[in-house]
């Protein structure tokens, strides 16, 4: 979040204070804001003009609660709303308008948290309490160092062509060998394997991030991920096939923003369906990997997911992985399907069977089921690439999302090259 209302403890304030536009809220805020002890007179009727009028000549409270539903440009006036509140202010915007772009931006601008009315008393009891936390415990302490993040998502070009294997293989290398926080967020809401490669049970979690995208923070993320080893954290589900995915894809977006702050590596198992239904959620995404096999069909969708990438995420690297592959047999030769593509290759993945098999049946990762196998080598270097690319960033301490500017200058062309045998791209595992 930017910089207008960092946390800092500095001060005796007021704990809280609120400006809503109709009696409904007040009546609903009135019970909740007596409950966790603070005065309800301090709930005002009127909207942000009245916060912005009332806070040029008065100190600002810690927590900050400011109805939009009366404003005209809520962006702009919550920039105005920036100019007199004092830095430290934890704000909650309150409106009626169920928009992920306008939620996003209010987000940026250095809002908690936007909830969108009529308020239930629980969902205010909620998000009261973990504002005075974010309040009382300051998540960017300044002066430490930022935290780079590397966000990778995995778009298989078919259905079966080893997407899901590669993500969680990445997930493994990045969480036991380079000892990086990681977070595993499973898109394939339906029909995910995430959760069962891992031998776990899905759980709840993203079944409820979806359902309640203003609960998710790094609370929820704690609660709500299911640990599959000390630096890996899985967000899954299992939804029912008769329950069609209900979102305007808000919680995806808000999930990914959490990832950033709290792990060094996110990976996402996109299905390729997710970017035609949600193309924002590449928006942030420093890595897409286009997951193939050497198939006319797979060309003809690499070649249009590799367009849209173009226009759609180009400040992402694009990395093609060819997945299964037969030498001799395959349906259309490497050099072929890279004429058609009209690139390289990144990175070739032998297919394996007994390797597949092996992993299936320890309830592993193919990597760590099949420590030896060339498959898994070809995977390695897949994750060296990737882990490699943040080191290349430049030390500016502006924290995770730059990574993204300087991805693309950073990665070296020459290691995405077939390698000749025995040469290697160093691996050095972080810490
Ligand atoms: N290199 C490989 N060699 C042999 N089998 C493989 C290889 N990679 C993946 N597989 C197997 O291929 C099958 C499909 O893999 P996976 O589920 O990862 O694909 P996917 O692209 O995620 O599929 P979906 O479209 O259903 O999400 C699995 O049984 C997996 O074990
Ligand atoms: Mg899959």
């Amino acid at each position: 979040m930017n910089a207008p209302w960092k946390p800092n403890l500095a001060g005796n304030r007021d704990p809280f204070a609120a400006f809503v536009c109709d009696e409904n809220t007040l009546d609903a805020l009135r019970p909740v804001v007596i409950e966790l002890g603070w005065p309800p007179e301090k709930c005002n009727k009127g909207g942000l003009r009245n916060a912005v009028q009332s806070l040029s000549v008065s100190a600002s409270p810690a927590i900050l609660l400011v109805d939009l539903s009366e404003s005209g440009n809520p962006l702009n006036d919550i920039n105005g709303l920036a100019e007199v509140c004092e830095p430290g202010t934890v704000v909650i915007a309150i409106g009626q308008v169920n928009d992920v772009r306008l939620y996003r931006d209010l987000l940026a601008s250095g809002i908690h948290d936007y909830l969108l009315k009529p308020l239930s008393a629980n969902q205010l009891r909620d998000t009261l309490t973990q504002a005075q936390m974010v309040f009382n415990q300051p998540k960017h302490q300044d002066g430490a160092a930022a935290k780079q993040h590397i966000s990778t998502a995995v778009v298989g070009t078919r259905g079966g062509v080893g997407a899901s294997t590669l993500v969680t293989s990445l997930a493994w290398l990045f969480s036991s060998e380079y000892k990086r926080p990681t977070a595993l967020l499973d898109l394939d809401v339906h029909f995910g394997t995430g959760a069962l490669t891992l031998d776990l049970e899905p759980g709840r979690g993203l079944t409820d991030a979806i359902d309640n995208p203003s609960r998710i923070d790094g609370l929820f993320i704690e609660r709500a991920m299911v640990r599959a080893n000390d630096n890996l954290a899985i967000l899954s589900a299992e939804a029912p096939i008769n329950s069609p995915l209900m979102t305007d894809g808000a919680a995806f977006l808000q999930l990914e923003e959490e990832f950033r702050q709290a792990f060094e590596m996110t990976l996402i198992d996109m299905p390729r369906n997710m970017i035609i239904n949600f193309p924002h959620l590449l928006s942030e995404v420093n890595v897409v990997i286009v997951a193939t096999e050497l198939t006319l069909a797979s060309a003809r969708d690499a070649i249009r997911i590799l367009s849209w990438l173009k226009g759609n995420a180009a400040h992402a690297t694009p990395l093609v992985v060819a997945n299964r592959v037969q030498t001799g047999v395959g349906e259309i030769s490497r050099a072929d399907f890279e004429a058609s593509i009209e690139r390289k290759i990144d990175f070739v993945v032998p297919f394996d069977l007994k390797s597949a098999a092996n992993a299936a049946k320890l309830g592993q990762t193919f990597v760590e089921a099949n420590r030896s196998s060339k498959a898994t080598a070809a995977i390695r270097d897949i994750a060296n690439t990737i882990a490699n690319m943040g080191d290349n960033e430049d030390e500016d301490g502006n924290g995770p999302k730059k990574a993204k500017s300087s991805l693309l200058g950073g990665l070296d062309l020459k290691a995405l090259l077939p390698r000749k045998a025995g040469a290697k791209v160093p691996a050095e595992p972080a810490e």
